[in-house]
């Protein structure tokens, strides 16, 4: 098949890749543009691994062609960090002890950010139900809990989130 010339917007960059049409957007942020921090953890669009923030909501980047997300602008765990400065929820999930084997946890953060990003004042079901498209098979979800609730509550305020 014809590859074809795709721009993406990814953590404020511009970026021109060639890919075959059919190229899932999980593959081209990994292996066209070499974010590796985005995982990709199934075949079943079920782990949450591999989720981004594409226009402020959080998408399972193996779920859409990467052809889906041109004219967007696509937020992956690269991007939290500014300045060297961490992000408020990689903050917490610090302070927290929010992983152990770390592979759910870019995905993880990038739904937290798309969650607060809409629910200001969550509660702990409503966090919950916030991450229920993400996996963890390490943590028992509670230090996750914890972290996301923190930023809610403002314990990280002079950041964004
Ligand atoms: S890789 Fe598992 S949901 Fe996308
Ligand atoms: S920290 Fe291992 S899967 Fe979540």
């Amino acid at each position: 098949m014809e590859k074809q010339l795709l721009r993406l917007n990814v953590n404020d960059q511009n970026y021109e890749i060639y890919i075959n049409p059919k190229t899932l957007l999980v593959e081209a942020i990994r292996d066209h543009i070499e974010l590796t921090g985005t995982k990709r953890g199934c075949d079943t669009v079920s782990c949450g691994a591999c989720t981004v923030v594409v226009d402020d909501m959080a998408v399972k980047a193996c779920s859409v062609l990467a052809v889906q997300a041109e004219g967007t602008k696509i937020l992956t765990s690269e991007g939290l960090e500014v300045n060297g400065k961490l992000a408020p929820i990689q903050k917490a999930f610090l302070d927290e002890g929010a992983f152990q084997c770390g592979f759910c946890t870019s995905g993880m953060l990038m739904s937290s950010v798309a969650f607060l990003n809409e629910t200001k004042k969550p509660t702990e079901k409503e966090i919950r139900d916030g991450i229920e498209g993400n996996i963890c098979r390490c943590t028992g979800y509670n230090s996750i809990v914890r972290a996301i609730d923190s930023v809610a509550k403002g314990k990280y305020t002079e950041d964004k989130v």
